[in-house]
């Protein structure tokens, strides 16, 4: 018996990885919202976006869907946030996102139990993918204005909340003390500023999150709403935390973005977001921005943009296909991430082609897909992520090298990093982009293997190319050792989840020595 429960916990607890900034440099992330990914029993039930209430999904609901996941190539998931919310209805629904936090001790019975969460950092683990977990501290959320205090956990007094005054639009670029200060959200559902002065406030976050990360055995930490706590928080808390922190800091200012990335390991990209998504969405876009914010921020942000998590889509935006629909548009959009300097993140269903808009809309449950991987926009992302991960394999400085812009015109990129020279473009689907890089950094005459298309393109004598494109396609080109491969294995009819029998060998490896070692120790005891 003793043995057994032994084993249980060594299951649950031995793979833990609580990576570093720099052990999630070459990781890509699927940012799903748990409540909308998948349902325990593979059943589909109906979900209105529109009726903002539970739909269904769970952790358990998740784990039996990491082949789907890990097929595309991804190895992180970015779970939607777990702790326990305000339940019942709203004037805006029900907290099925998670982000209205009610008692921060506790985890939301709506998407599973703890050893569920951990059975889902335990499956993840196995085969070497980390477990990203969204946070909320500088809110809870209440039901009622003015707000029963009581009914938080742990901090229930009025006294450990700002005064309620709600942030206006203004203050955004006039008053940052009123952005750390004043609260979230409106009369209807005002979202309780703690406050995050009060040092004993302070010190419980740091002990929680301490114990968050160790109890569910977390890889990492996205984090909602820095901006809006004091800078000076966050260094404390993040050491606290012990793994990459990656922090949403919503606004298009590069320069506003930069103080953050000094405090907690990175930032979501969005200085580039608010230019990428723009850019590409229109054939009159203009893709010169993109260079010069992403210069901008490789210059100002601490460590450059190499561990921002680059995005077109997350829960708070409208999806892209909400804007364009034009395949070109959306295959050159959705490269973005997996070609520049930081961490690649796909947010779940941009895969599927879903097209919601703002939120509710944009929160769609994934089973009403069927979770099809012969979708064109699936296969692309496959695609992508076995081209980083072969880049980086090829050429050790591939993510450590900043991407240099070898085009910066309104409506053609060439982005070189090293072994990999991407040519996006906005002109769209009856397009044929034209592309002239005389110096790509390839050899003389070298044979690339556009990976998007999977057809050659030749250097010339100097290493540069000429391309013509078509259908306003990008293309992503490789020395064709490196790039054919990404080709053959991703049209291959073998997903990658049966491929990473190195990986579980390995796992049943570690784990087996690990298991021998507890029960001599178990034996030892009896
Ligand atoms: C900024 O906001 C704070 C908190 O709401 C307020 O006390 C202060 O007067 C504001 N400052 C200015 C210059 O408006
Ligand atoms: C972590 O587990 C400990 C021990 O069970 C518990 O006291 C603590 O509240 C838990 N913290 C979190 C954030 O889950
Ligand atoms: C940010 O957005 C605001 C509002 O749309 C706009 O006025 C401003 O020019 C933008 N700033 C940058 C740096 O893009
Ligand atoms: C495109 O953006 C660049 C860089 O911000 C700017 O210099 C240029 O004037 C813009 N071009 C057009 C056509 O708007
Ligand atoms: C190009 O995209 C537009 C917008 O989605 C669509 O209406 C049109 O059918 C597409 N054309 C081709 C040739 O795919
Ligand atoms: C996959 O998609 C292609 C083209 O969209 C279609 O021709 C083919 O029948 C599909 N295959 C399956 C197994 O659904
Ligand atoms: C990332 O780097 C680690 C350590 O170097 C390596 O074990 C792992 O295979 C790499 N993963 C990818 C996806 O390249």
């Amino acid at each position: 018996m003793l043995a057994t429960s032994l084993i249980a916990s060594a299951l649950l607890a031995a793979p833990a990885f609580a990576a570093t900034a720099e052990q999630w440099r070459n990781r890509t992330i699927y940012q799903l919202v748990v409540d909308r990914f998948a349902t325990p029993d593979g059943s589909s039930p109906a979900c209105d976006t529109s009726n903002r209430v539970y739909c269904g999904g769970t952790w358990n609901g998740v784990v039996s869907k990491l082949d789907y996941i890990q097929d595309m190539g991804f190895d992180a998931v970015w779970i939607s946030p777990v702790v326990a919310n305000i339940e019942g209805t709203t004037a805006y629904g029900e907290a099925f996102h998670g982000y209205w936090t009610q008692d921060i001790n506790a985890l939301n019975s709506h998407f599973g139990t703890a050893s569920d969460l951990q059975a889902l950092a335990a499956a993840l683990h196995k085969r070497n993918m980390y477990l990203m977990v969204d946070i909320v501290v500088n809110h809870v959320a209440s039901p009622k204005n003015p707000p029963d205090y009581t009914i938080f956990t742990p901090f229930d007094q009025a006294s450990q909340f700002h005064t309620e005054v709600f942030i206006q639009q203004a203050d955004y670029t006039t008053n940052q003390t009123a952005v750390e200060q004043g609260w979230l959200g409106d009369t209807n559902l005002p979202l309780p500023d703690i406050d995050t002065e009060d040092p004993n406030i302070v010190s419980t976050y740091n002990t929680w999150v301490g114990q968050l990360v160790s109890n569910y055995s977390v890889d990492g930490l996205r984090i909602d709403t820095v901006k809006h706590i004091r800078q000076d928080f966050w260094p404390d808390f993040a050491k606290s935390a012990g793994v990459y922190t990656v922090g949403e800091v919503e606004d298009n200012r590069t320069d506003y973005l930069a103080g953050y990335t000094k405090v907690i390991d990175s930032v979501l990209d969005y200085s580039t977001y608010y230019s990428v998504f723009p850019a590409f969405s229109s054939t009159s876009g203009n893709l010169s921005t993109v260079s010069q914010v992403v210069q901008e921020a490789q210059s100002s942000f601490n460590n450059g943009e190499f561990f921002v998590g680059s995005f077109i889509e997350n829960h708070d935006q409208p999806r892209f296909q909400s804007i364009t629909t034009d395949q070109a548009l959306v295959m050159n959009a959705m490269s973005w991430p997996f070609i520049q300097d930081g961490i690649p993140i796909l947010y779940y269903g941009q895969e599927q082609g879903y097209t919601g808009s703002n939120d509710p809309a944009n929160r769609e449950a994934l089973w009403l897909s069927g979770y099809d991987t012969n979708k064109t926009l699936v296969k692309h992302v496959t695609k992508l992520n076995a081209a980083r991960r072969a880049a980086a394999a090829a050429d050790s400085t591939y993510l450590t090298t900043g991407a240099k812009f070898l085009i910066a015109a309104p409506n053609t990129l060439a982005v070189q990093k090293p072994g990999v020279l991407a040519l996006l473009a906005n002109g769209g689907n009856s397009s044929t982009p034209q592309w002239t890089v005389p110096n790509a950094g390839f050899k003389a005459n070298e044979v690339l293997m556009d990976i998007v298309a999977c057809t050659t393109v030749t250097a010339d004598g100097n290493g540069g190319v000429t391309v013509t494109g078509s259908g306003g396609m990008p293309l992503i080109l490789m020395p064709t050792a490196v790039g054919s491969p990404v080709c053959s294995s991703t049209a291959s009819s073998t997903p990658a989840s049966s491929q990473k029998n190195a990986a579980s060998v390995l796992a049943t490896q570690i784990f087996g020595v690990t298991l021998a070692a507890i029960l001599a120790a178990a034996v030892t005891v009896m």
